[in-house]
């Protein structure tokens, strides 16, 4: 997509060039600086019944007499916040995708000065609004004709705006490949694919690419990662993949996301009824590989690691057992009670990794817990820290990705539940704050790191109709990392 800012000349917006005209419109009246015959038109539809300036709403109307584009539509955008202009850019761009429009003028009628959370929020809205998943769907509609979408502004606003724009643009190409990773289904998705996958973007961006395999893996005594993984045909892979934007002494950012490319459960198996979304259980992996996508593309001042334990949790005759011991790369051992709690059981290993490189912060990002999305539904990502500073950094990168979280507690109290007579510790207590006691857990492997966990499993996809990945934490994780850049 073609991502530019577009300074209308004397005739208004009216007589802008673009075969597509959006006009989000702020407050709950028709704004007094509108262009005559959009304004007229608005009034009319307000007037007759068939238009509410309420957020949501769209109208559209086709060859309005006066007004340059052949295609117009108005989106309501309520408080004229970043986030409800986000919504309605969405809604509006869907009365676009499918129709002949190739280029898109966007303006905002009502409200203040635009700025770079504008710009990003438009290209966020037209990757969201454009997103088609295709791959095993040979029936799904054709792609947009869009190519062009710009966003109206004045000559002063036009540098943050073109700002905004670029960042938004990375974000939402990190954000799809983070949806495309985890729409695909496990027969596709393997844990050789997301390897394949990581390689292809080092390819692209310059990145080192490391991938372990079984070998590798049981030679650095990942014994935790490894019992998950036995009991699948599919071959594990630990992915590493480095980003180096700064100074090679800087300390890097590590990210380590879960890459459960199937959970079954193990032997602890699930129950059959919506087993098919764990095919998303590999969304931390895709959320790590589509960071690292943003950041690069951005040329970011900084040096990002990613980590991606991946592999399948399966039942079969080689499948580790409630009971079992096994050995983790830290040295500590851990009494399997609960083989479907097996995200903790790849992630520790991970963590241990992550101490050679040094890192500034560590954040693991998992579809860990359906206590989780219990405890916070689908709006927010759970975030747990013992770090203060760490986690207002993420929860204000959130904020600014329009890709919120939410703290929860890891006081050492709730710590006790993983006593075990037979290992070090058992890697599941009671059902009951079950998305803390995963972090506890985690937090076990992480004394020598500066870490932080986020819980994704409520977040990354959505289900019912609308079934599909979110691409969920991409933004919160980008701006994270661009916020510690040079
Ligand atoms: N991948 C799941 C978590 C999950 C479940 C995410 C449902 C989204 C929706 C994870 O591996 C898991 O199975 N966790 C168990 C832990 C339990 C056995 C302590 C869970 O949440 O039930
Ligand atoms: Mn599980
Ligand atoms: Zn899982």
């Amino acid at each position: 997509m073609d991502f530019k800012t577009q300074v209308a000349g004397a005739g208004g917006l009216a007589a802008l060039g673009a075969d597509a005209l959006l006009v989000l419109i702020l407050g709950e009246t028709v704004p007094a600086g509108l262009d005559r015959p959009l304004a007229d038109l608005l009034a009319a539809a307000v007037k007759d019944g068939d238009f509410e300036l309420k957020a949501g709403k769209t109208l559209y109307a086709h060859r309005v007499a006066g007004v340059k584009a052949l295609r117009v539509a108005f989106a309501a955008s309520g408080d004229g916040s970043v986030k409800a202009l986000r919504k309605a850019m969405v809604a509006g761009l869907g009365l676009f995708k499918g129709g002949g429009s190739r280029q898109l003028a966007v303006a905002v009628a009502g409200g203040g000065v635009l700025g770079a959370a504008h710009g990003e929020a438009l290209a966020g809205a037209v990757g969201e609004a454009l997103y088609f998943y295709r791959q095993t769907k040979p029936s799904a509609p054709p792609a947009s004709k869009l190519r062009a979408v710009s966003l109206v502004c004045s000559k002063a606003e036009a540098a943050a705006v073109a700002e905004g724009l670029e960042r938004g643009e990375a974000i939402a190409e990190g954000t799809n490949l983070a949806r495309e990773c985890a729409n695909r289904p496990g027969n596709h998705c393997t844990p050789t694919y997301l390897a394949e996958q990581a390689r292809k973007l080092g390819k692209d961006h310059d990145l080192k690419v490391e991938v372990l395999d079984r070998k590798d893996c049981e030679k650095l005594g990942m014994g935790s990662f490894l019992s998950v993984a036995q009991g699948s045909d599919e071959p594990p892979r630990f992915i590493v993949a480095r980003w180096q934007g700064a100074g090679k002494s800087d300390a890097p950012v590590v990210l380590v996301g879960k890459g459960i490319t199937f959970d079954t459960g193990g032997i602890s198996i699930k129950p059959a009824a919506g087993m098919d979304e764990m095919k998303f259980d590999m969304g931390g992996a895709a959320s790590v590989l589509g960071t690292l996508h943003a950041v690069a593309r951005l040329k970011a001042k900084v040096n990002l690691i990613g980590i991606i334990p991946t592999c399948e949790n399966m039942p079969s005759g080689r499948a580790i057992k409630p009971g079992d011991v096994v050995t983790s790369m830290s040295g500590q051992t851990i009494e399997i009670l609960n083989t479907d709690a097996e995200g903790r059981l790849i992630l520790c290993d991970a963590l241990t990794y992550a101490e050679r490189f040094k890192p500034a912060v560590v954040v693991d990002i998992a579809t860990l817990t359906g206590a989780c999305v219990v405890a916070l539904g689908h709006h927010r990502t759970g975030l747990f820290s013992a770090d203060d500073a760490l986690a207002g950094e993420l929860l204000a990168a959130g904020e600014q990705g329009l890709d919120p979280a939410w703290r929860l507690p890891l006081d050492e109290e709730y710590g006790e539940e993983l006593k075990s007579n037979f290992a070090d510790m058992a890697n599941v207590g009671s059902r009951d704050g079950g998305a803390i006691l995963a972090a506890m857990f985690l937090k076990r492997f992480a004394a020598k790191l500066r870490w932080a966990h986020l819980d994704i499993a409520g977040t990354a996809w959505n289900s019912g109709k609308a079934k599909g990945a979110t691409g969920r934490p991409v933004p919160l994780l980008t701006h994270f990392v661009l916020s510690r850049a040079q």
